[in-house]
Parts: structure tokens; C-alpha cells; sequence
């Protein structure tokens, strides 16, 4: 092995090995940065440690700057340094012969340590001639950074805290080396130092134990720091502080008046408002706690606390209440003291001396008010039997007027429907109606009491009436309906068990008999207010009797005690076995027809009847319309037409012998025909003239499709002249006036209607109307 593999490669650092403190470091560095390279080979033992670490200030102005110097034994004219690393050929270049510049101003607060690795190598050949080692940078500090305060503070302190109590600590930052003075920081309060302290560490205390937050509540106190602690130059900077002292209840409450006067009326209720007695305490709201405690004088009793109550509001002033209502024509004033204290002051207080009011005087002034009328009861009851007689006296409701003036009272019932009238002057009450307790078993009806005093000041009560029960109801029997008796049913055979109530109360008892005895029946009262009905000897028969009738006397236990008779029917069936699917003859088969099926047949024939009547009525009604309404020609035409008795024209001379006509208008008769229809109706007169008026009437049926067939109503004109009675055509008797109709014929009639004639005033004059 050879000498020089053993003692492996050695490298040359060649700078000085001087005292590393860095303020020499920072002193010999502003002399020169090369005067240590001059002690090369004297540490050679130490060369690890030597070369391992090179040393350049920050922020050196004018590049390149030497940074050092790399050495080798191996190291001649064959060889060259190249290093590589943290900013290697690009900040550091080295030297074939091994010399280090920096070629760039460098900030540590950047980067305050480079990490580089060094190599020789041959020129020609590139290749290493000894192993690589590694070395470092390290960029000294300057005090190039200020302190820096990042927020100003708030703070907070109770008043009267001890000296030194804490209020926050204060911190600023530097970016210079905090190895060094460059970095380290002290601080200092530039006002407020009368109250306040500040350590090295930026830790604000309290100075002083007396901090009043009554006096000043907060400080703004102005914190400096700077670096190079001991030294005039350096950087600094400022922050402020609030700091707040917060409050302690130390101030007491003090009343603000030494006398209370309040004003109560009578009438106000309990628990209402009498009035605040407001107390002054600087403490803030929740640091006050005022104790209100009432004194009675000696004078005033001892139960005042039973009357007036004080307790503090929101707003932490005493509040006196009623705790019952006053009277003023009992009483009409109160004196009493209130005191106030407080548990949780510290003692002692800031607020003190003679000016504190810690004991009011309260007087209260009852003040009389018109009242109402009190009644005696706040509810009456009375009691009366429900046979009580009307007039009878119910009972007394009694009421007076609480004033001092004591207004006479005045008694009424508004309640229409209550059975009792009231006596206006003495409240005694009467009954007014009679009472049925199963109609209504209480009466509840309010009394009003009104003063006779201007105001009118009423108040009410209310005053039950309990009817109590008289044996009033008889009794009623119960399940007797379809009583029937079988043909089958023996001796003894139970055909139905009745029962009995009544509306009367209490009737625990009925008591049930037979009016007389039957010989077919017997009733056995079992003592539960049942009783059986028993067949006495069986063998009934359809056949024989279809039903029997029993008289049931019933009895109440009441008192005095009442009854009732009550008949039951029993009717006789045919049944099956244990008396089911039985069969009765129907009632009414011995009747023939039962009286239901009659009134029904009856009102049969009434509708049927009525039907017809209606119908008939109708038709003469339709009839009378036709002519009251002056129905077309046309109309009456077929009207006529089917009566059948249409005329044979001019060729019939069987059933209308015009000759007669003529003869008798000729003969002058036939001023008799009543007027108004001759002189419609009457066609020219003559012989000659008719068979013309024919012929005319011919040719305009002939040619007029719409008017009449002349052999109708025209034809009823010629029926008047020789007529005795009166014309009989129906559209003559309804259509017109029966003033212009002529009733002489009733005078022909004989004796019996000469008081019919005599009605119709027949008189000559009747026929002037023509
Ligand atoms: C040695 O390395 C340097 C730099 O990398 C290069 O310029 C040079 O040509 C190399 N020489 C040889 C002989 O390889
Ligand atoms: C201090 O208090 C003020 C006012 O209340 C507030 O505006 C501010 O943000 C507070 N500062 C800090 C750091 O709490
Ligand atoms: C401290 O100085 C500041 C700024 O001048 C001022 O506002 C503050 O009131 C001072 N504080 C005291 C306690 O004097
Ligand atoms: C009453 O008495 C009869 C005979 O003792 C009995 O059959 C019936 O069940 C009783 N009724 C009631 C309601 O107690």
C-alpha cells in the first residue's frame, strides 16, 4: 500500500484558523476578507474543520468577493478544483488553482448556508485525483432587518387588580440571525408607564393595584421594540395596546331620594305596581346587586311584609307591589323604611360617605275609590220541593255598598226564564213559576246588586235553586206491549214479565196488583219491581177467544204513594214449541174490515171524487176561456159543429122553416127577441130579400176559403122569433150581460116563483136599450 493511499487525501484550507466568535468573525470581516488564508499548513490537524466551513457577509456590495481558498498535497499544474452544489458556478466559481468567489450580493435572511462539493481532476484528462469532499458556505448576519410588530393589541384588566397582574404580552419579529444582537428584540412602553409595566420577554402587567374603572376605563398604551438591545442604533418599531379595565362591584347603591310617596287606589288587585324607588350605582348592570329589604316602623305593625313586596326590575331599581289590596276606609296611609345593600361589593367601596342613602322612607297614600256592592256570599243555594206553591219564599240574597257613603242597594233577576222573582229593596226571593224537578232539577240564575248611586256601580252573584223530588209521576209499566197467550200454554206458564218506572226519583220500589181478579190470569209481583203474567188454567183455543183484557194496578213507593191502571190485551195464538213462530188471528177478521182498511178505502173514493171534480171544473173553465177570449170564428165554429146539430143549408127546409121566420119578423113579434142579439144578428127580413142573402152568403163561401160555412151560427139567428123561452144557445147565456136578457116568463110560472120574478125587478123599462 502506498504512503499516499494511506494517509488518504488532505485537503488544504487556506484560510486562518482564528477565534470563530462571531463578533470577531463580523470585525475581522470588515477589515479583510482574505488576510486569513496566511496561516496555511499551522492546523493542519484541524483541516477537517478548517475547510469544511467558509464564512461570507451578507449583502457585501461590489462582486466578486474571495470566499476562500481550496487546497491539495495533490494539487500542481496537472490539476484543476471544480466544485458543484448549492449555487456552484453559478454564485461560487472556483479556480483551477482552487480560489472561491462569490460573484452575487447575498442576503441571508435568503439562505444562510450553501452546501458545495469539491473535486480535483487531471487537466487532460478529466479525471479525479483525489475523491471528492464536501465543504460549506456560511453567509455571516448584518443587522439589515428592523423588529416588526404584525397587530396592535386589546387587552383587559379587572379594576383594583394587584400589582402585576397580567395583561397580554406584546411580540415583534426580526429576520436577522437570532444568534446574534442582529435578531434579539427589547421592548419598551413609551406612555402609560404610570399604570402599566413591560418586560423583556413583551409582557404588559399591571404597575399599580388601584386601577378604577369609574375614573378612566381604558388605556392606549404605545409598545416599542428594537434590536441590538443595549444599543442606540438598530431598527425599532411600535404597536399600541388597549388594554380595557373591566368592572368589580365596587360602588354602592344609594337611593336617589330619601323619601318614597306613592298613591294607591283601594281597588287595585294584588301583585299590582305601586311604584320603582330608583337607586344609583355606577357599577355597570350586572356588577350591581341591590338587596331591597322593607322596615316597618314601630308604628306601622309588624305584618307589613304581608301587604307590600319589593323586588328589583331589570334595570335593577326597587319595585314595590301590592301582595294584597288595601282598604281605604280601614286604613288610609302606610310609613315604612326600605333599605338597600349589596352582598357582592368589594369592600371598601369606591362610592362612600354621608351622601349615601341606603335607607328611604316610603309612604303610601290609599286613596279611596267608588266601589262596587259586596255580596254576603260569593255563591247562595237554596232548596225548594218541587210542589212548592208560587209565592212560597225561596230565600235572601243579601249585598252592601263597601264605601264609606254606603249607597242603598238595589236587587234584580234579568233572566226571563227564572222561576223566582226578586224583591227589589230587601233581596228576599220569591217563587214566580210553578217547579217540575223532571224538567229541570237546578235553576241557576244571577242576581245583580246596583248602588242607587250616580255611578251605578253594580256586581252580580250567582244563586242556585235545587228542586227537590215530590212523588208527582205515577208509575208506567214496562214491557206489556204483544202480550199474547198460547193455545198450548199450561197452567202456570209465564207469559211475560213487566217491569215499571217512574219519572220521580228514588222510587226503589213498585208494587203490582190486578184491578180484578181474572180467571184465566194471575200476576205475581216477584218484589224486583217485576212481576210475571201467569196463565191460571191453559187450554185456550183460536176457536173460542181471540184475546182477553187484564187491569194492571200499579203502585210507587213514593210518599205519599201513587198509581196506575193499565189495561193490557192478551191475544190468543197458535205457537210452536217454547211459545216461538206462534200465529194470531189477525184482529180484524171479526170485524170484517178493520177500521184502517175503511179509512183507507174512503179516502179512495175522496181522491177519486176530487180527481173528477177537478176534470169537470177544468172543461167548463177551457170553456168559458174560448168565448171570454174572444176565440176565432173559426174556433166557434167547431165548437158548434160538434154539439151535431149542424143545419141542412138552404135546401133543409124540414129543420129550419124560414117561412115561420119571415112570418113572424113580419107580424112585428120579433121585437119580443132581446136586443142586442136582434141587432147583431138580424139579416135583411123579407122573403125576396133572405133567398138573396143566401144566395150572397153562397158565393162568399164559395170564394172565401177562411171565413165561415154561413150554415152555423147563422142559422141560429132565425131561432129567436117564435122561441117562449129564452135563446138556448150556450154562447148566448155565458157570453152576454143577463141585464139585457128578458125573465117576464118567470111572472108565467104561477105563484111559486113570483119571488123569483119579483128579484129580477122585471120592468118594461129593460127593453129601451135598443
Ligand atoms: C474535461 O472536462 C471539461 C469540462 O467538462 C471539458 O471542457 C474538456 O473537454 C474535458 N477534457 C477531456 C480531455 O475530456
Ligand atoms: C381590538 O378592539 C378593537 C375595537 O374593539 C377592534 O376593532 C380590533 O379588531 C381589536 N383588535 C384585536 C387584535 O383584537
Ligand atoms: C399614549 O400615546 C397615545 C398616542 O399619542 C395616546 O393616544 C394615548 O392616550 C397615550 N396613553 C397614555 C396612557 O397616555
Ligand atoms: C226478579 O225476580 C225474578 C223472580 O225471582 C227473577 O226471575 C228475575 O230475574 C229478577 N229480575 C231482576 C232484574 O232481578
Amino acid at each position: 500500500m502506498r504512503r499516499s493511499e494511506v494517509m488518504g487525501p488532505v485537503l488544504w484550507v487556506g484560510l486562518c484558523a482564528f477565534a470563530f466568535t462571531t463578533s470577531t468573525v463580523q470585525a475581522e470581516h470588515t477589515a479583510t476578507g482574505t488576510a486569513l488564508k496566511h496561516k496555511p499548513a499551522l492546523h493542519r490537524h484541524k483541516r477537517d474543520w478548517l475547510w469544511k466551513s467558509f464564512f461570507l457577509e451578507e449583502e457585501k456590495s461590489n462582486p466578486p468577493h474571495h470566499v476562500g481558498k481550496l487546497t491539495s498535497t495533490k494539487a500542481n499544474d496537472q490539476t484543476k478544483f471544480v466544485i458543484e452544489g448549492e449555487g456552484a458556478n453559478t454564485i461560487f466559481h472556483v479556480t483551477s488553482q482552487g480560489d472561491i468567489y462569490a460573484t452575487k450580493k447575498l442576503d441571508r435572511e435568503v439562505k444562510s448556508t450553501y452546501h458545495l462539493t469539491a473535486h480535483l481532476l487531471n487537466i487532460a484528462t478529466n479525471k479525479s485525483v483525489e475523491p471528492a469532499d464536501q465543504f460549506n458556505i456560511q453567509i455571516t448576519d448584518l443587522n439589515d432587518n428592523k423588529p416588526q410588530f404584525t397587530q396592535s393589541y386589546n387587552g383587559s384588566i379587572p379594576e383594583r387588580s394587584e400589582p402585576g397582574t397580567n395583561v397580554l404580552t406584546v411580540t415583534a419579529t426580526d429576520a436577522d440571525d437570532p444568534t446574534t444582537a442582529n435578531g434579539q428584540l427589547e421592548y419598551k412602553l413609551l406612555n402609560g408607564t404610570d399604570d402599566f409595566e413591560i418586560d423583556r420577554n413583551g409582557r404588559i402587567t399591571a404597575k399599580i393595584g388601584f386601577l378604577d374603572r369609574e375614573k378612566k376605563s381604558m388605556y392606549l398604551l404605545v409598545v416599542h421594540a428594537n434590536d441590538m438591545p443595549g444599543m442606540q442604533t438598530g431598527g425599532s418599531a411600535t404597536t399600541t395596546v388597549t388594554v380595557t379595565v373591566s368592572d368589580i362591584n365596587d360602588n354602592m347603591a344609594t337611593f336617589k331620594k330619601n323619601i318614597f310617596s306613592f298613591d294607591v287606589e283601594e281597588d287595585k288587585k294584588e301583585d299590582s305596581v305601586i311604584g320603582t324607588m330608583e337607586v344609583e350605582d355606577k357599577d355597570e348592570e350586572q356588577n350591581k346587586d341591590p338587596i331591597f329589604t322593607i322596615v316597618p316602623h314601630s308604628s306601622s305593625g309588624p305584618d307589613l311584609n304581608n301587604v307590600f313586596k319589593i323586588a328589583r326590575n331589570l334595570e335593577k331599581n326597587g319595585v314595590l307591589t301590592l301582595k294584597q289590596p288595601l282598604d281605604f276606609e280601614s286604613r288610609k296611609s302606610y310609613t315604612f323604611d326600605v333599605r338597600v345593600h349589596e352582598d357582592t361589593l368589594r369592600s371598601p367601596p369606591d362610592s362612600q360617605g354621608t351622601n349615601m342613602i341606603t335607607k328611604a322612607k316610603v309612604i303610601i297614600n290609599v286613596l279611596d275609590v267608588d266601589e262596587p256592592p259586596i255580596f254576603s256570599k260569593e255563591t247562595y243555594s237554596f232548596t225548594l220541593p218541587e210542589d212548592a206553591k208560587v209565592n212560597s219564599k225561596v230565600g235572601g240574597v243579601s249585598a252592601r255598598d263597601p264605601d264609606a257613603a254606603s249607597q242603598s242597594i238595589r236587587y234584580s233577576i234579568d233572566d226571563q226564564k227564572c222561576p223566582v222573582r226578586i224583591h227589589p229593596k230587601t233581596g228576599d226571593m220569591y217563587l214566580d213559576k210553578k217547579l217540575d224537578r223532571e224538567l229541570t232539577p237546578i235553576h241557576t240564575f244571577r242576581v245583580t246588586a246596583e248602588e242607587s248611586s250616580p255611578k251605578a256601580l253594580k256586581s252580580y252573584v250567582t244563586v242556585n235553586l235545587v228542586v227537590l223530588d215530590v212523588n208527582d209521576n205515577a208509575p208506567e209499566m214496562t214491557n206489556s206491549q204483544d202480550l199474547f197467550a198460547c193455545e198450548n200454554d199450561g197452567e202456570g206458564t209465564v207469559i211475560r214479565t213487566i217491569g215499571a218506572t217512574d219519572k220521580d226519583e228514588h222510587q226503589t220500589r213498585f208494587s203490582f196488583s190486578l184491578a180484578k181478579q181474572s180467571p184465566d190470569f194471575s200476576l205475581i209481583d216477584n218484589g224486583n219491581n217485576t212481576a210475571n203474567i201467569i196463565v191460571k188454567r191453559g187450554g185456550f183455543s183460536l176457536e173460542d177467544r181471540k184475546e182477553y183484557l187484564l187491569e194492571i194496578v200499579l203502585q210507587d213507593g213514593g210518599l205519599p204513594p201513587l198509581h196506575s191502571t193499565t189495561t193490557v190485551t192478551i191475544r190468543v195464538c197458535s205457537c210452536g214449541t217454547d211459545r216461538k213462530d206462534y200465529y194470531c188471528k189477525p184482529a180484524y177478521a171479526q170485524a170484517g174490515i178493520s177500521v184502517s182498511a175503511l179509512i183507507a178505502i174512503l179516502l179512495c173514493i175522496l181522491t177519486i171524487l176530487v180527481i173528477v171534480i177537478l176534470i169537470i171544473m177544468r172543461k167548463r173553465y177551457q170553456k168559458d176561456a174560448f168565448i171570454a177570449l174572444g176565440k176565432s170564428s173559426g174556433e166557434i165554429h167547431e165548437q158548434l159543429v160538434s154539439y151535431d146539430e149542424e143545419g141542412g143549408g138552404e135546401m133543409d127546409t124540414n129543420g129550419y122553416d124560414v117561412s115561420i121566420l119571415t112570418s113572424a119578423r113580419n107580424e112585428g113579434s120579433l121585437r119580443q127577441v132581446p136586443c142586442l142579439y136582434n141587432a147583431v144578428k138580424r139579416p135583411p127580413a123579407d122573403r125576396g130579400n133572405m133567398a138573396m142573402m143566401i144566395e150572397v152568403k153562397k158565393d162568399e163561401a164559395d170564394h172565401d176559403r177562411d171565413s165561415i160555412p154561413y150554415d152555423t151560427l147563422h142559422i141560429y139567428g132565425y131561432e129567436g122569433p117564435e122561441s117562449f123561452t129564452s135563446n138556448l144557445s150556450s154562447l148566448e147565456n155565458s157570453s152576454f150581460s143577463d141585464s139585457d136578457l128578458d125573465y117576464d116568463f118567470l111572472n108565467d110560472w104561477g105563484p111559486r116563483f113570483r119571488t123569483l120574478a119579483g128579484l129580477y125587478g122585471v120592468d118594461s123599462s129593460h127593453h129601451d136599450c135598443c
